[in-house]
């Protein structure tokens, strides 16, 4: 298997600033919406947690040094605190604190043969922009791009590997359409369109950004990260299962990927149904998926990788409204079934499929004109009594990695990268701290935070190990 790899495969694990940093108020850090959404109505996130404190890594980023250079990793993701940086959001307020902090992570890594792959947008709003009318509002993109463009000018000499944002599908829908994610609303069938156009227009003037200004002296690449699950018919024998499976995948990978890869429109099977669902249920607001503007730098081609979030797979058949109402599932109509010979980890979306992983990619490479790919999370996690000893973890990575070796070595598909989610047991969003996704168990009842290796870290950091010995050769 090692030899499927290419010798500077990047092999990681990511995190991101909310989940781990803590400090949520630190040396003027400005309030983000996951400091409002966690700290305000009970009953939204598990147990009433937070990430006020999380891993505590603003005061303890040595240790995770430490987790790093154990694993043995060449590359780390993390994401920066948009509200540490800029506390109101925009450029107008520097927070020095948080500058240094993010160099001081920056160099260490570096200085470790290490090399940070950063992450602008992990979910996480500064509130104060959030009060302007957050990702729903135009405005927003000119906004990123400039947060983007501070980032790029501050940390571009030795960031090389950029995301602008992450998983703008679950942004729009879990904090705009289902409201279980910061900001919390739920405005069904509308807001979750128009945070991902805003997301993607964002994203796009920020590449453009980079592309002019920045990459001629920095040369680094530039990608948003897009979440898919594997989709495949319940009955492959039914024409309607085969095209349920194939709006499903046009309704998470499509959303973000084909107006940036494909057409710079979002996909035509998309926007079809979303206009029939409309006429059938007598809504006349025009069609509820925006229409990019001729007047703005085009989305197409602002991607100089596939960055890709796989977790699960999904068997699918038409179905899954909301009754008479708006929402995105009615406009899908695609149900999502689980296989039951798939084992479900933790949480109960989280089906463990590593063979979906290899499709997806194949797919990729197919739809998406043959893109370098790098796998920017997958993971697998753990609830109920915490298992320093989850040898089912293990299984979980070796036979997924073996399945993007396939993917490289078979399919020819140009994986690039590899990274574990998570580096550390983390704050899981809406979960609260009680789905675990580490490679490192993280003490909570202590002060100290105490990292300790999961048997799964030490699978992982074998198989680093064996990549990079074979390599030598
Ligand atoms: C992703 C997200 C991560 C992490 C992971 C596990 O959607 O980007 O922050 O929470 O899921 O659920």
């Amino acid at each position: 298997m090692a030899n499927m790899f290419p010798c500077d495969f990047a092999w990681g694990a990511g995190t991101a600033a909310y989940q781990i940093e803590g400090g949520w108020d630190a040396d003027g850090k400005g309030p983000s919406i996951w400091d409002t959404f966690c700290h305000g109505e009970r009953g939204r996130v598990f147990g009433e947690q937070s990430g006020d404190v999380a891993c505590d890594s603003y005061e303890l980023w040595e240790e995770d040094l430490k987790c790093i250079q154990q694993l043995g990793l060449t590359h780390y993701r993390l994401s920066l605190s948009w509200a540490r940086l800029l506390p109101d959001g925009t450029t107008q307020h520097v927070n020095h604190k948080g500058v240094q902090y993010y160099n001081k992570v920056i160099n260490d890594l570096l200085s470790c043969n290490v090399s940070p792959m950063v992450t602008l947008y992990h979910f996480d709003l500064p509130q104060a922009l959030q009060d302007q009318g957050g990702w729903k509002s135009p405005g927003m993109a000119a906004l990123f791009d400039s947060y983007a463009q501070f980032c790029f000018q501050t940390f571009g000499d030795r960031v090389k590997l950029w995301i602008t944002i992450n998983e703008p599908y679950v942004c729009a829908k879990l904090g705009h359409e289902d409201g279980v994610h910061a900001p919390g609303l739920k405005e069904p069938g509308t807001a979750a369109y128009l945070v991902g156009h805003n997301m993607l227009r964002a994203h796009a003037m920020a590449w453009h950004s980079y592309n002019s200004l920045y990459r001629p002296a920095q040369r680094g690449a530039v990608s948003l990260a897009i979440n898919s699950d594997w989709a495949e018919p319940l009955d492959p024998a039914s024409t309607e299962d085969i095209a349920a499976a194939e709006r499903y995948l046009a309704f998470t990978l499509g959303w973000f990927a084909w107006p940036v890869f494909v057409t710079g429109d979002y996909p035509e099977s998309m926007r079809s149904a979303i206009d029939a669902q409309s006429k059938k249920l007598g809504y006349n607001g025009g069609s509820r998926l925006p229409r990019f503007s001729k007047d703005e730098p085009s989305v197409l081609g602002t991607a100089d990788f596939f960055a890709l979030n796989y977790y699960t797979s999904r068997n699918v058949k038409p179905g899954g409204g909301c009754g008479q109402m708006l929402c995105m599932k009615a406009d899908r109509d695609a149900e999502e079934v689980l296989d039951p010979s798939w084992p479900v980890c933790g949480v109960s979306w989280l089906a463990v499929v590593p063979h979906g992983l290899r499709k997806l990619l194949k797919y990729i490479k197919g739809t998406f004109n043959s893109p370098a790919v790098y796998i920017t999370e997958n993971g697998f996690s753990q609830t109920g009594p915490v298992q320093t000893e989850d040898v089912q973890r293990c299984a979980f990575y070796r036979d997924t990695i073996l399945e993007v070796a396939k993917a490289i070595g078979e399919d020819g598909v140009d994986v690039q990268g590899y990274f574990a989610w998570s580096l550390l047991d983390n704050f899981e969003w809406s979960d609260g701290f009680s789905v675990r996704f580490g490679l490192f168990h993280v003490d909570l009842s202590k002060a100290e935070r105490t990292r300790a290796i999961y048997r799964s870290g030490q699978e992982y950091a074998e198989i680093i190990m064996k990549h990079k010995t074979h390599t030598k050769d």
